[in-house]
């Protein structure tokens, strides 16, 4: 069975380590600096798996050695935001988290992929690719996945259309550099900018763009879970299963979009050894500029490590 290190045993993490083992994508090991929670949760969701009649295997533990072996290493170590911060506001404090966990993962294990989750998740990955200088294509970054499955939800209720039927695309920044795109987004088929008129699409963009922070001001402390381990669980099966699978990621560009030495999420394919290619989308020049201006920003938020 292959298996999957989880850093970071809090609402992201549990609910993702629960989403992989009851597929029986692979054996999973939850690391946790919170040694007892981490524990408490791999007992409790060990219980559940014979309802499942699954024989995946999840374990915890505080000891770092154990991702030596994994396949797949998913950090989502870090603090989440509160009501009223934006994702940038956990800058200064999950860049210590990361640096910690990419010095330990540096000297144990170079050949897993890694998915980063802490935000801001497109500067957490830099971070991370910076201090470990692993091979670029293994180090992705997960929130323009989640964001277009947000964008998605969205469309099926405005347009009153199953979910199942929209393939929704949002590039750029997890963050206030998002950039849903109607042009690149079906509905059964048809482009979603033919569908709806420009000042729906903006309200439909806005809501996207601001839908973690409205998930975060209801639940009053924490932020989103449910859709962002369900984001994991098809990121790691991509990864494990080898599936060429079409999504969308942060990842570190190297020309493409006229870009370089920048992690920012773009429309990829993903199979076992990480990122098999990036897709370079003909974004007219209103998206090109929109682009661009996000990686700039992105760009003045750089940290030096
Ligand atoms: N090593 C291991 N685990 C750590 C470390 C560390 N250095 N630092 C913190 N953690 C653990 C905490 O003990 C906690 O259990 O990370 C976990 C974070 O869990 P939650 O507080 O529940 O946060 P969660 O909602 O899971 O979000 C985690 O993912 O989506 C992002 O913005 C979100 O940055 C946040 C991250």
């Amino acid at each position: 069975m292959p298996k999957v290190a989880i850093i970071g045993a809090g609402n992201v993490g549990s609910l993702a380590a629960m989403r992989i083992v009851e597929e029986a994508i692979a054996d999973v090991v939850l690391i946790d600096i919170a040694k007892d929670i981490a524990k408490g949760k791999s007992l409790d969701l060990e219980d559940s798996l014979s309802v499942f009649r699954v024989d995946s295997k999840i374990k915890s533990t505080e000891d770092f050695s154990q991702v030596k072996d994994a396949d797949v290493i998913v950090i989502t170590a870090g603090f989440p935001r509160k009501p009223g911060m934006t994702r940038e506001d956990l800058l200064n404090k999950n860049v210590e988290i990361i640096k910690d966990v990419a010095l330990k993962i540096k000297s144990l294990n170079s050949k897993a992929v890694i998915i980063i989750l802490t935000n801001p998740v497109d500067l957490m990955t830099q971070v991370f690719y910076k201090i470990t200088n692993f091979d670029a294509r293994k180090v992705i970054g997960l929130g323009a996945s989640l964001d277009s499955a947000r964008f998605a939800n969205l469309i099926s209720q405005e347009l009153n259309v199953p979910v199942s039927k929209i393939d929704a695309l949002v590039v750029g920044v997890h963050g206030k550099g998002m950039l849903p795109l109607a042009r690149f987004t079906k509905v059964g088929g048809k482009i979603l900018a033919d569908l709806l008129d420009e000042k729906k699409i903006n309200e439909l963009t806005e809501a996207t763009v601001s839908r973690g922070a409205t998930i975060v001001a209801h639940l009053g402390s924490g932020s989103a879970y449910f859709a962002p381990s369900a984001a994991i669980s098809e990121m790691v099966k991509a990864i494990i299963r080898d599936e060429n699978k079409k999504t969308v990621a942060s990842v570190k560009l190297n020309g493409e979009y006229g870009l370089k030495d920048i992690f920012i999420g773009v429309p990829v394919r993903l199979g076992k050894s990480g990122i098999k290619n990036i897709i370079e989308l003909k974004l007219n020049s209103q998206e090109k500029d929109l682009f661009l201006k996000a990686a700039e920003e992105l760009r003045k938020c750089t940290i030096s490590v």
